[in-house]
């Protein structure tokens, strides 16, 4: 019998993108998402991918009744849990916003689970606990820091809360701290949707390339970095997407009720990096220039990833540059 698991945020960027992963691995999906950041239309293309159909229910993860139908109606086996804001910088002008979706959203989720006894829970954190480190990279002992912006608390709030409640109930979790993700789905059929004027790198640099944007601007080249300019751990996000199919297996056996993953692929680039790889491979010429720094920002930062590897059994298998030419081929697919 097949096993089903709830997605919440599952039209959403890697939400779609882990739909397409569980399916191919044989599990049977529901989605909730209130199409907050996405569209019916990923549905489509989900399927279109997968050659699988899967229930959709156009719905807030506050929505108790909603919750209460979907899990009324299935039995599932666990939950893989997307849905949330993510704008760090939207994150500080509408804090309140920010508790109420991500953190609300997620006890409610909770107590729905409590109540039909469902206890594996996938959550989506951030290497944004961390803050800002001194000694890249980060391993999961490296201390938490106190958060930056509401969404950084907002990650840090619901890793407490779900290690406390599993703490107190039969319950189990894995938490996976993503690093920088981006590229697209091979196919272009899903990739991410940014919501206005990008705030981040990659989804930037296809838009200026496309004409949508002027240039982009390289936010400092005076850090103590190679070239100058801030290191992250940029994964593809089908990547990421097959480490939720490995935690969800080891999630079940685990004899810890909660355990913690960095997901990256290990190794830093700097933006300069991203900017070359970019036009190298689709053989294009970037308009961009170096501008100040940007408020906030982390000088170096990448995971330190033994951990998933051996015990997830999970590595990165897409270098920068395949997320370079995924991402390009995804952006030319939406048009201009
Ligand atoms: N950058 C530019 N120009 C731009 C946009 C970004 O130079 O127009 C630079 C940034 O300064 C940074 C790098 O590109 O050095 C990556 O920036 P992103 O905004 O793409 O990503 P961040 O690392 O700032 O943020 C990401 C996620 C957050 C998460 C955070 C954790 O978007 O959700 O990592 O560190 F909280």
């Amino acid at each position: 019998m097949s096993k089903t698991i709830l997605v919440t945020g599952g039209l959403g960027y890697i939400g779609s993108h882990t739909v397409v992963e569980l399916q191919a691995a044989g599990y049977d999906v529901v989605v909730i998402d209130n199409l907050n950041n996405s569209s019916q239309e990923v549905k489509t293309r989900i399927e279109e991918i997968s050659g699988q159909s899967f229930e959709l229910t156009v719905a807030d993860v506050n929505d108790n009744a909603a919750l209460e139908e979907l899990f009324a109606k299935y039995n599932f086996e666990g939950v893989i849990h997307f849905a949330a804001h993510k704008a760090v910088g939207e994150s500080v002008d509408y804090p309140v916003m920010y508790y109420q979706n991500n953190v609300s959203g997620l006890i409610s989720l909770l107590g729905v689970m409590e109540k039909h006894a469902v206890s594996n829970l996938i959550f989506s954190s951030s290497c944004t606990v961390y803050g800002e480190t001194k000694n890249p990279p980060v391993t999961e002992q490296t201390p938490i820091q106190k958060a930056e912006s509401p969404y950084g608390t907002s990650k840090i709030l619901c890793e407490e809360i779900i290690t406390d409640y599993a703490k107190h109930k039969d319950f189990k979790s894995i938490l996976l701290r993503y690093f920088n993700p981006v590229g697209a789905h091979p196919s272009s059929k899903i990739g991410e949707l940014p919501l206005g004027v990008p705030n981040n790198l990659v989804p930037y640099i296809t838009q200026t390339a496309a004409g949508i944007r002027e240039q982009l601007t390289v936010f400092g080249d005076d850090y103590n970095t190679e070239d100058g300019t801030c290191i992250r751990d940029y994964i593809h996000v089908l990547d990421l997407a097959k480490a939720h199919v490995k935690a969800l297996s080891y999630c079940d056996k685990m004899a810890e009720r909660v355990d913690v993953f960095n997901v990256g692929t290990g190794n830093g680039n700097t933006v300069l990096e991203v900017i070359r790889a970019f036009e190298t491979v689709n053989n294009l010429k970037l308009n961009y220039k170096i501008g100040p720094r940007r408020g906030g920002d982390i000088e170096k930062i990448f995971a330190e990833t033994t951990k998933v590897n051996d015990v997830l059994g999970w590595t990165a298998q897409y270098d920068i540059k395949d997320m370079m030419q995924h991402a390009w081929a995804w952006q030319q697919g939406l048009g201009e």
